[in-house]
């Protein structure tokens, strides 16, 4: 196995190592799993998820009986579990994706969230402190700067300025990540990235939700005027930024990730019509989500200048490529649109459609 070189302006030579993905049967964390085994095949991915209602094994059917790729499910705030996990697999790298990632769902009942991207990720920075794992990559999110007017970007610099208990708990862990860096010298480098789309994402963010809506003909419910943006990134490019990020960023260093995609949400819910052939006549305006930032988007200069990244995907080419993973992986969606699902779906959406 290689271990980490400091000299080299990549930390990580082409042989083997043994990298801890947390949250690796979410909607990224699934699609990184998949990307590393194809794009760096040498390496034993070891995936430490929970499986909670937006963790699916599924995902990774297709690396069933794969030697180097090690799934164990636990809590990433278990502490002697992480211990074990990391020593008896020789832990090199953490990619720490796990977390509880929506934002309606935070509005909902906040404590969860900071139990895990908290708590959670405290826990692992602790074990890894100790057991002097070599780099610690911490997935940070866009939402952590708060949000912009029409104009401006988010860069590295801008001050973090959360506003939902979810962005709230994943400033929380940045920061944190980044004083262990400062405290006590561990290896960490964050990235915070836009809006991710692409196979496998639950059907509670946008995409996926407008999309399976569509499909049964239910109405598509739009927060306030559908006037509120996003950065869209393929999340396919997001594997890539993240393990550019854990092969040669900086230590310490924060990178933003984006995809140069910005669309309102109503442009993206008219595109996703269009392409299933529903009508306009399904859009429904509802109550908006409380505290609804506005406008994210990102400059991602640092990454692509110090490093080398750039976004591939270009967004409608991709988007409508997505929509056709959902007609052709019905039973997928079907599958995870089941039980538990419905009630949440009743408890969000409910009101807000009745009301309105
Ligand atoms: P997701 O909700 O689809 O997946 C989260 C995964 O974490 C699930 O598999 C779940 O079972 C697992 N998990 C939750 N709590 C856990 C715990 N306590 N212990 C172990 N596993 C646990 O989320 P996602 O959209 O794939 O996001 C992954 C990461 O990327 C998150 O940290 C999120 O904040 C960040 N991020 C997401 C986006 C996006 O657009 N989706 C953009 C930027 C950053
Ligand atoms: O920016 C990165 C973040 O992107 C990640 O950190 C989060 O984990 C991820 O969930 C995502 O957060 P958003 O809140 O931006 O994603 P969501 O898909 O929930 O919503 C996208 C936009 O669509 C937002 O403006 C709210 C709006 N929306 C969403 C839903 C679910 C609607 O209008 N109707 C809906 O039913």
């Amino acid at each position: 196995m290689l271990g980490l070189d400091r000299q080299s302006p990549t930390l990580y030579g082409p042989d083997s190592m043994n990298v801890l993905v947390t949250g690796g049967c979410g909607f990224i964390g699934s699609n990184l799993v998949h990307w590393l085994r194809k794009n760096r095949p040498t390496w034993t991915v070891v995936n430490l998820d929970k499986l909670t209602y937006a963790g699916n094994l599924e995902n990774l059917s297709a690396l069933e009986g794969d030697p180097k790729h090690v799934f164990i499910q636990g809590d990433i705030a278990n502490r002697e579990l992480v211990d074990h996990v990391i020593r008896t697999h020789r832990i090199d790298a953490i990619m720490h994706l796990a977390a509880e990632s929506h934002v309606d769902r935070s509005i909902l009942g906040p404590e969860a969230f900071i139990k895990t991207n908290v708590l959670g990720t405290q826990v692992l920075l602790e074990a890894a402190r100790h057991a002097k794992v070599n780099r610690f990559l911490m997935v940070s999110t866009d939402e952590v700067y708060g949000s912009l007017g029409p104009t401006g970007l988010f860069t590295e610099t801008t001050p973090l300025s959360a506003s939902s208990p979810y962005s709230a708990s994943k400033a929380s862990s940045d920061l944190i990540a980044l004083a262990y860096e400062h405290t006590f010298g561990l290896d960490v480098v964050v990235t915070r990235c836009s809006n991710n789309y692409g196979p496998y994402q639950f059907p509670e963010k946008l995409i996926p939700l407008m999309v399976i809506n569509a499909l049964n003909d239910k109405p598509l419910p739009v927060y306030g005027d559908g006037l509120n943006v996003r950065d869209w990134l393929h999340v396919e490019d997001h594997c890539a930024a993240l393990t550019t990020v854990l092969e040669k960023g900086k230590k310490g260093g924060v990178y933003n990730i984006g995809g140069n995609s910005e669309r309102t949400n109503i442009v993206i819910v008219k595109t996703i019509l269009q392409a299933v052939g529903k009508p306009e006549t399904l859009i429904k305006y509802v109550q908006d989500r409380p505290g609804h930032d506005r406008r994210y988007a990102i400059d991602a200069t640092k990454i692509r200048t110090e490093l080398g990244w750039q976004p591939t995907f270009v967004f409608e080419k991709a988007l409508a490529d997505t929509v056709k993973w959902y007609l052709d992986n019905r039973t997928w969606w079907e599958r995870v649109t089941s039980g538990a699902y419905r009630q949440y779906f009743d408890s969000q959406y409910k009101a807000r459609l009745e009301k309105h």
